[in-house]
């Protein structure tokens, strides 16, 4: 049996998330030439509700999505019908540590830190050993990751608000987030909440979700890969492929070749 998904109660507010996040239209630029360039099976790990997915089917790549929350699929397979692309999706409800394809795949990707829904490092591994084994040889793995910095946290800490948006029922609605964040253990739980006012700006509802995020070290990336038995290609410190630099990156981006 799967195990229960956070994203279940995240999803109807999945968009708005996505819209209003940083690094969202850096990384849909990468992952969709990553794509379509590809001329063999792409598979999308944590496909949620098929932003990247849905954009490269409309640029004709067929795209098999795995996620384990069936709000989100049911959102992906939504969005590819309004964009008249349904045909080029393959989703399958399954859990990173444990997803099964007919057929080995040429490319299997992890956008957006999804990785660090996993929040250990047993987890991660499993997770890594079964995309190895989910891979034809010479298939390659593509992951970002959070790179956390002081600055990184304390941003994170803050109280924000993110969007202010009219919700499916027409409210008046604001979305805020902040972070737990726990260095020693490498891990946060994301907290958001959406107030939904009045036609006199009065708190009419609160609603609160929370998720639960962890990081890698670039170090703790490597290892794990390596381990697994990938050969690592390259790491980017962005979406634009810049070489990884602890000076410059943002992110940690890791193309890793499961050998020949
Ligand atoms: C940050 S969202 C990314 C969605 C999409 N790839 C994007 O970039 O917008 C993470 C997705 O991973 C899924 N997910 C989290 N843990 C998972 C697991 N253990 N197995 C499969 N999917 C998982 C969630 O349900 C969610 O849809």
């Amino acid at each position: 049996m799967l195990p229960t998904s956070e994203y279940d109660r995240f999803a109807d507010i999945y968009q708005v998330w996505t819209d209003t996040a940083a690094s969202t239209q850096d990384n849909l630029a990468f992952y969709v030439d990553a794509y379509i360039n590809e001329t063999g099976p792409v598979v999308e790990l944590g496909v949620g509700d098929g932003r990247i997915a849905v954009a490269a089917a409309a640029r004709g790549r067929s795209v098999i999505g795995v996620d384990l929350s069936g709000a989100m699929l049911e959102r992906c397979r939504l969005r590819a019908e309004d964009a008249g692309v349904l045909d080029r999706l393959t989703l399958i409800n399954a859990d990173f540590r444990s997803f099964h394809l007919e057929a080995p795949a040429a490319l299997i990707a992890l956008p957006y830190h999804s990785l660090g829904h996993l929040v250990t490092l047993d987890d991660k591994r499993r997770a890594i050993a079964n995309v190895f084994s989910q891979l034809r040889p010479g298939g390659h793995f593509v992951f970002d990751d959070f790179l956390m910095t002081p600055m990184v946290m304390d941003h994170m800490r803050r109280v924000q608000l993110r969007a202010e948006y009219r919700s499916a029922t027409g409210a008046d609605t604001l979305l805020w987030v902040t972070s737990l964040v726990d260095e020693a253990s490498q891990s946060l739980r994301v907290v958001t909440w959406e107030d939904e006012l009045d036609t006199e700006g009065a708190l009419a509802r609160r609603r609160y979700r929370r998720l639960s995020l962890s990081w890698l070290d670039p170090s703790q990336a490597r290892a794990l890969l390596i381990d697994a038995g990938f050969a690592i290609e390259s790491c980017y410190g962005d979406f634009a492929r810049t070489p990884f630099s602890d000076a410059t990156a943002h992110e940690q981006v890791w193309i890793a070749r499961r050998p020949a």
